[in-house]
């Protein structure tokens, strides 16, 4: 299977025949191969990272900063996948300049395309963003960047006419040179309506099955994240629960004498006489990385 490109990604509409787009968040290079030998097509260096990994209650915090260190942790692992960054909360608001500085740092270090949310408004900073040559996935509904506006992570259109609201902004997206479009937190039917209403693919969480694509973060899929699940995860392991077993497991070794056994263990050549060493062998020795230490022997 070869690289996974924008324009392959453009052209994935299910309508047209194609197979549904799988995204997937990362934000390091295990999970990254984790994603890519699981057959996904795109990873996603989300905000989210805020939450699911640095501990904040929103993905308001998190900064360009700390987007490109974990977009380039993503990019090092070398996958065939679409890395596409997450443009952080204020990187795309202030000027166009500043817009396409943030977008450009995402790409320099190493993601193929760019993500923002939001709808119409965000026209020109899309423009300007694809006018420097950089391709730009759209986020509309549930925007976790507004939870302050909306009040919380709620389901957004549900009231009458928010379907024609939506198609409007997807649109207004699609003209603006958007190459996909993801869609949180809507009803199934609002889902479908946009889907259909668009020629760029939609990616749905939360948006129902009638989108060209799915995306799930990592850590739900996973079950590494076990606090909140929200009614759009579904769960295909328990590793937190596998990884708590497994350190309580290590920590029992330890406390009972079971850990480190003769196989864990480094010994000396056959002649060296430990009693001649000097008080700090590990310093002559190179126990911890100096030349000639092979952890592994
Ligand atoms: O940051 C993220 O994980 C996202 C997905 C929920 C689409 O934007």
């Amino acid at each position: 299977m070869g690289k996974v490109t924008v324009p392959s990604v453009r052209a994935r509409k299910v309508r047209a025949g194609a197979e549904p787009i799988v995204m997937v968040t990362a934000y390091d290079a295990p999970g990254a191969r984790i994603a890519e030998e699981a057959g996904v097509d795109v990873i996603l260096v989300g905000d989210s990272v805020a939450m699911v990994v640095l501990g904040h209650d929103s993905t308001l915090e998190v900064s360009v900063d700390e987007m490109v260190h974990h977009t380039a942790a993503v990019a090092r692992a070398g996958t065939r996948c679409l890395v596409v960054a997450d443009m952080p909360w204020l990187s795309y608001h202030l000027s166009v300049e500043d817009t396409v500085r943030n977008a450009a740092a995402l790409i320099r270090a190493g993601a193929g395309a760019v993500k923002l949310e939001g709808g119409a408004k965000r026209v020109p900073m899309v423009s300007a963003i694809v006018d420097a040559e950089i391709p730009v996935m759209g986020h509309l509904g549930l925007t976790p960047q507004s939870v302050h506006a909306m009040g919380g992570f709620k389901v957004q259109g549900r009231e009458q006419g928010a379907a024609e609201v939506l198609v409007e902004h997807a649109l207004a997206l699609q003209d603006a040179g958007c190459f996909s479009l993801v869609l949180e937190g809507i009803p199934s039917e609002v889902g479908r309506v946009v889907t259909a209403a668009v020629d760029i693919p939609t990616i749905g969480i939360g948006a129902g099955p009638v989108c060209d694509g799915q995306v799930l973060v990592f850590h739900d899929v996973l079950g590494i994240e076990d606090r909140i699940t929200p009614r759009f995860v579904r769960r295909y392991a328990n590793l937190k629960a596998d990884a708590v077993a497994a350190m309580a497991a290590w920590a029992d070794d330890v406390r009972t004498g079971g850990f480190p056994a003769e196989r864990e263990s480094y010994h000396l050549p056959a002649g060296v006489d430990a009693d001649h060493y000097p008080e700090d062998p590990g310093a002559t020795i190179g126990l911890y990385g100096a030349a000639g230490d092979s952890r592994t022997a």
